[in-house]
């Protein structure tokens, strides 16, 4: 029997196609492993939103070769993920070991195109955009028995300046909704207890006369689901109605991916991202007035083309201002194909370096004080797992941040998931007693 190991970079979008990759692979026999050494066909699942990734990515795949035996006993390489898309041909040309290219719209030919490799030994190289593939069930392994990400749309059709996802995952399509509500029933009745609908911009989600509040209504009304998370948005398709349905729908939880990109209007406009800073502060204010105690992230880039001093200074005031639960800031690289790419990379990489310090530095105060507002309140937290200690356990606030809570299990002693006194899976209350920036620790409250 095939064995085959999975290493996954990028996003949430690509975490999903690898539990899709092993669900399709699994469907036909194949066994999933977690040693490389043990696998007979190795998957690199690509991402290539930004150079550092994509550099991420390959230096992986150089190591896994190198690790691997060689000649006849040498796995079958497969390059899968945006990256895939980006290059095709290219990848045998720069890894000859490589065997399998294989873009996100292809997945679902995998087994094919492996039985086909074994067979001919031909280099097999499959790119082309295919969109019937959403009309599928999706036999996905969900690597989590208390949570699942469900993708409810592929593709973009946005194309920000600087960004490549429009060019690899090819024009947005999303799945119809009774397809999207058969697998998280499935889901629930499995018991899993929390699901996130994934997509690019789940804001333009649309299937017939349904959109995305629609679906976020009707997934919520689900039995043996408590929470429903979603992402990521886009703040210029985020309407009044979706923001008083987070509001109105207990079991959507209380967290907003909300990428602002940048606080200069000069920028956004460069950037192509359709809305302006006081739209996007008008979005934060209106979602803490229908959920108050939100947390709202966001993405930041850096030294765009262009980017001034005083852009980055709105940027950065823009930051205190909003109050951010989290900002994941990166240093804009140029994406080959994009149009940003065009344009003259013209901040400089010590300068770049520089505004992303100084965005990190306000979000880790800004964060902190959030956190340690917390101290001495009750949050709910989903229980998902032991932590890492084997002691205490782990999971979720609504508001998506980590919570370690103490069990008061004697020195020494640990616990196992299969032990039936734990909540795993449950909602409990949890009385914080510390906190660090994004961590939580508290000890259960649950009066017996
Ligand atoms: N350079 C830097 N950051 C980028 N992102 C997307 N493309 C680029 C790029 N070319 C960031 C955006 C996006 C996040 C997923 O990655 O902030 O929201
Ligand atoms: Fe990229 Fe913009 Fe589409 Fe997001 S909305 S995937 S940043 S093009």
């Amino acid at each position: 029997m095939l064995k085959f190991f999975i290493t996954t970079f990028g996003c949430q979008m690509n975490i999903y196609d690898s539990e899709l990759m092993a669900g399709i692979l699994q469907a036909y026999g194949y066994q999933q492993v977690f040693e490389p050494r043990d696998a007979g066909l190795i998957i690199i699942n690509t991402c290539s939103v930004r150079e550092h990734a994509e550099e991420r990515a390959f230096a992986n795949l150089w190591d896994l070769y190198h690790q691997a035996p060689k000649k006849a006993k040498k796995p079958v390489f497969c390059v899968a993920g945006c990256t895939a898309k980006k290059m095709g041909e290219e990848i045998f040309q720069k890894y000859p070991f490589v065997d399998l290219v294989v873009s996100p719209a292809n997945v679902y030919d995998l087994p094919k195109l492996v039985n086909t490799f074994q067979k001919t030994r031909r280099k097999q190289l499959a790119i082309k955009n295919q969109t019937s593939y959403i009309k599928k069930n999706f036999p996905v392994i969900h690597a989590n028995k208390i949570k699942a990400l469900v993708t409810i749309m592929q593709g973009c059709n946005n194309y920000c300046a600087y960004c490549v996802v429009p060019y690899v995952r090819g024009a947005e399509i999303s799945r119809p909704l009774k397809n999207i509500v058969a697998e998280v029933k499935g889901l629930a009745k499995k018991g899993y207890r929390e699901v996130t609908l994934l997509g690019q911009n789940v804001n333009s989600y649309h299937d017939s006369k349904n959109d995305f509040t629609d679906l976020l209504k009707k997934i919520s009304s689900l039995p043996g689901l408590l929470r429903v998370r979603f992402m990521t948005n886009h703040p210029k398709d985020m309407s009044g109605t979706l923001i008083k349905a987070i509001g109105q729908l207990d079991k959507v939880c209380g967290h907003v991916h909300l990428p602002l990109q940048s606080g200069s209007d000069r920028i956004l406009k460069a950037m192509n991202r359709g809305y302006t800073a006081s739209h996007f502060l008008g979005l934060v204010k209106a979602l803490r007035r229908a959920k108050p105690d939100i947390a709202i992230t966001t993405d930041i880039i850096v030294g765009f083309p262009g980017e001034t001093k005083k852009d980055f200074q709105k940027t950065l005031a823009l930051v205190k201002q909003a109050k951010f639960d989290a900002s994941f800031v990166f240093k804009y690289s140029p994406r080959p194909g994009t149009s940003a790419a065009e344009l003259a990379d013209d901040v400089s990489a010590t300068e770049k370096q520089r505004r992303l310090e100084l965005v990190n530095l306000a979000q880790q105060k800004i964060a902190r004080e959030l956190s340690q507002n917390l101290i001495g309140k009750e949050v709910e937290v989903l229980v998902e797992d032991l932590a890492t200690d084997g002691k205490n356990l782990f999971g979720k606030t609504t508001g998506y941040r980590t919570v370690i809570i103490d069990t008061s299990l004697a020195p020494g002693q640990r616990s196992t998931t299969n032990d039936q006194r734990l909540p795993l899976g449950q909602l409990i209350p949890v009385k914080i007693t510390s906190a660090k920036n994004w961590t939580l620790y508290g000890k259960s409250a649950i009066r017996e």
